[in-house]
């Protein structure tokens, strides 16, 4: 694994305190389009030719293991502790102790910068490999450089030092030129140079971005190489977190329709990066597409949809619905206002309309549940038609029990299924009947009739003496 012969090892920062997110939880691991900021990172770093990868994490470096567990990333990972973290010079430093290699090239790379392109590294790898320097870093030219580091160019041109916004003098901040915090160095020249540097600066920490200095004292040279600036912005402070994730989805939504997807209003369509999406689908607006999530193809989602997690088939319509862990079939219509909980499976041409909710149930083939039920547990064969108002009585109070529904059944308006229950192949239920055993194949089942109590009707609105003369049962 190398680039033009030599080999990379990418060391990626995810130490640091992340003060100004005023958080609980880890800069790096706040979720942003689906996945922690640190994964985009991961992401972008997967199909590069890379020796070896180091993440410099703190002493929470278990939520990190964690968080990087759940993702196709990390496998080979190599952790570097830095505890305490005082700065970015010292977080190298680290990473370059734990995975003990001296030779090659290091691409350092910040946990919180989830907008980096693979080609963009890629680039900068080659412009190292190819130019005769210690150091390529990149930059950007941006209209706010508040925060970032300045890129100062000597008269050459070439890249003298970099400066920190809370160091820079007055002249030095009107430079529009920031650094990302991205670089390819020497691996040699790099580590003589890192045990130099010193933490007198505003921020009293250990700066990476010192060593530019100190490489051109000792006579080397040090490359600048731009790139656009949406790619370089970093998630320091939450306005920044919304800030990328509305980029990346931007971006996603973008890729999307490249390859053939209608997506109606890209700006209230959220599709997480790991998500499918088949050709001449339709995304309509406000839909949320989360997770390990597949929209086949000329399946139309949305309006208003979150679907986590599942597969919508082919030519299958969803719309107004929660959709979560299950599977859509082919030309299966859902909703409008549906709930579909994990393991709901719904087969060709099914559908399940209006205030149904389902779990762990699998529909057949054609099978219909247009309004207002419940179906839970529960077995459902081709054909079947399920009443308005029906609903599996799947939980005793101790345990779940299933239901099971024979093909061509027919659940009459308001069927109570009291599970374990079977209804057997073309069987019927009455409206309002409550079924608590078994019902063979082409047998009706009724029941439940409402006995008349006289005089126990509604006594809102009558006045008190003549409610207590009404003769009692
Ligand atoms: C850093 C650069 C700045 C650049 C900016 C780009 C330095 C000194 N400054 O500033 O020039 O414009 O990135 O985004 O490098 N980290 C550690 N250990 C530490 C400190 C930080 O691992 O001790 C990690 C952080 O988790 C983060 C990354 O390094 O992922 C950058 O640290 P951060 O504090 O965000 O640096 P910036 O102030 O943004
Ligand atoms: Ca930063």
């Amino acid at each position: 694994m190398s680039v033009g012969g030599r080999n990379v090892t990418a060391v990626v920062l995810a130490a640091g305190g992340g003060t100004r997110m005023k958080s609980d939880v880890p800069k790096v691991l706040h979720p942003v389009a689906g996945r922690p900021v640190l994964v985009h990172v991961l992401a972008a770093l997967a199909p590069l030719q890379l020796e070896r990868r180091v993440i410099v994490s703190s002493s929470r470096k278990s939520e990190i293991v964690a968080a990087v567990d759940g993702s196709p990333f990390s496998e080979g990972l190599i952790y570097a502790v830095q505890d305490p973290p005082r700065g970015t010079g010292d977080a190298v430093q680290a990473a370059l102790r734990a995975a003990r290699f001296n030779d090659g090239l290091v691409l350092v790379v910040p946990g919180d910068t989830p907008l980096l392109e693979t080609e963009t590294l890629d680039a900068l790898l080659h412009i190292h490999v190819a130019g005769d320097a210690a150091a390529t870093a990149l930059t950007a030219r941006i209209s706010d450089p508040t925060g970032y580091g300045r890129i100062v160019r000597d008269a050459d041109h070439e890249v003298e030092r970099i400066v920190e916004d809370r160091d820079a003098s007055y002249e030095e901040r009107a430079i529009d030129e920031i650094n990302a915090g991205v670089y390819v160095f020497e691996t040699e020249p790099l580590s003589q140079v890192l045990e130099k540097i010193d933490r007198e600066n505003a921020q009293g920490e250990y700066y990476l971005t010192d060593v530019v200095a100190l490489l051109r004292s000792a006579g080397h040279h040090v490359i600048g190489h731009r790139t656009h600036p949406q790619e370089v912005l970093g998630v320091n402070s939450r306005a920044q977190l919304a800030r990328v994730g509305e980029m990346l989805r931007r971006r996603s939504c973008e890729r999307w329709m490249d390859q053939g997807v209608t997506i109606v209003d890209p700006t209230t369509t959220y599709i997480d990066a790991s998500v499918r999406i088949g050709r001449d689908a339709t995304i309509h607006p406000f839909t949320f597409l989360e997770g390990d999530t597949s929209v086949e193809e000329r399946a139309e989602v949305g309006p208003q949809a979150r679907i986590v997690d599942t597969t919508i088939g082919e030519q299958a319509k969803v719309s107004f619905a929660v959709v979560i862990g299950s599977h859509v079939g082919p030309e299966a219509t859902v909703g409008p206002f549906a709930s579909l909980r994990p393991g709901t499976r719904l087969e060709r041409g099914s559908s399940v309309g209006t205030f149904v909710e389902t779990k762990n149930a699998h529909i057949g083939e054609g099978s219909k549940a247009n309004h207002l039920a419940y179906l839970g547990d529960a077995e459902i064969g081709r054909g079947v038609n399920v009443g308005a108002g029906s609903i599996t009585c799947n939980w005793d109070g101790q345990d779940k029990h299933r239901t099971i529904i024979d093909d061509d059944a027919y659940v009459g308006s308001d069927t109570m299924l009291v599970a374990p229950v079977h209804l057997g192949k073309r069987s019927a239920t009455g409206a309002g009947s409550v079924v608590r055993e078994d019902v063979p194949d082409g047998a009706l089942a009724v029941g439940a009739p409402a006995r008349i109590l006289e005089g126990k009707g509604n006594k809102m609105g009558v006045d008190e003496n003549q409610a207590d003369e009404e003769p009692r049962e």
